[in-house]
């Protein structure tokens, strides 16, 4: 029999506290396909191999590290995650969420996730960033599904997935830090296999800005434990039928690594901001 997932959680998180030489990281980040340059901009960083922290698998996609990077952002302490779990690889839902319900477990109260995506939307271009105002499940899986983890509720509210306050801060932020942006909806589907037209243009009409497959189940996690959540889609392509190109993960890995240094100066500026408004 597997350990109560609630145990799971607690060793996950006792390995990582463990590392992090007295660090209370407030914020969690998940960095997306490609976008885990960021790490560069965490000052005194503690590196936390994903082998090292039992219960975490060893992510097999190219552009995704398989680390955690605990440090500083000015006077936050934040915990990163450079390498995600996505259900299209086969895991379950509760692995996806782990390093989530770790960083929760850890204390922290807010969550970035942000994500390689199709743009939808046909006045989006590659490379734009997209403040994610909301999200469609449409991965038919749910982390939430089973017994109901410590600290999570049972039937968490969704009304408001993504903070108001936080989406507002990443709007001056992206200002602040001359960060060109749109916004949008976001679908998370199942993949792996890239959309066909047919299907963007049912995403379209279900009125999605952007597809991905993941994110999805970590905002669910998030904000079953009440964290505050914001998001931020890389555009990495014009979806299925929306361009002529052929998709392909190695271009979307080029126009992420494009996109990362604005995606490094938003995500900085955010973090800057939330906590001068915190203290
Ligand atoms: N579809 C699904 N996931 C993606 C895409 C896409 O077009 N681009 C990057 N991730």
């Amino acid at each position: 029999m597997t350990a109560h997932p609630d145990r799971a959680i607690a060793s996950a998180a006792a390995a990582v506290r463990a590392r992090l030489g007295g660090l209370q990281p407030r914020i969690a980040i998940v960095l997306g396909s490609g976008l885990g340059g960021l790490v560069r901009r965490i000052a005194d960083p503690v590196e936390i191999p994903y082998a090292a922290i039992p219960g975490f698998p060893i992510p097999a996609i190219p552009g995704h590290a398989g680390r955690a990077v605990a440090g500083r952002i000015g006077e936050a302490q934040v915990l990163a995650y450079a390498g995600r779990f996505h259900p299209y690889e086969g895991h379950s839902p509760a692995d996806v969420a782990l390093p989530v319900r770790v960083a929760h477990a850890l204390g922290a109260h807010t969550l970035l996730v942000s994500n390689a995506a199709g743009g939808i939307r046909h006045t989006f271009r590659t490379g734009d960033l997209m403040l994610i105002r909301d999200h469609l499940n449409l991965m038919w899986r749910n982390p939430l599904v089973g017994p109901v983890h410590h600290g999570e509720l049972r039937f968490p509210d969704m009304s408001s997935p993504y903070d108001d306050e936080l989406l507002t801060l990443l709007r001056a932020a992206a200002h602040a830090a001359a960060v060109p942006f749109v916004e949008g909806i976001y679908a998370g589907v199942l993949g792996p296999s890239y959309e066909t037209p047919a299907e963007i243009r049912m995403l379209e009409r279900f009125g999605a800005d952007a597809v991905g497959m993941s994110t999805v189940p970590e905002v669910l996690c998030a904000r079953a434990a009440d964290m505050r959540v914001a998001g931020v889609s890389c555009i990495t392509n014009a979806a299925s039928g929306i361009g002529d190109a052929r998709l392909d993960h190695a271009d979307v890995l080029r126009a992420t690594g494009r996109a990362q240094e604005a995606f490094d100066r938003l995500v900085v500026g955010w973090v800057r901001q939330l906590c001068a408004g915190d203290s």
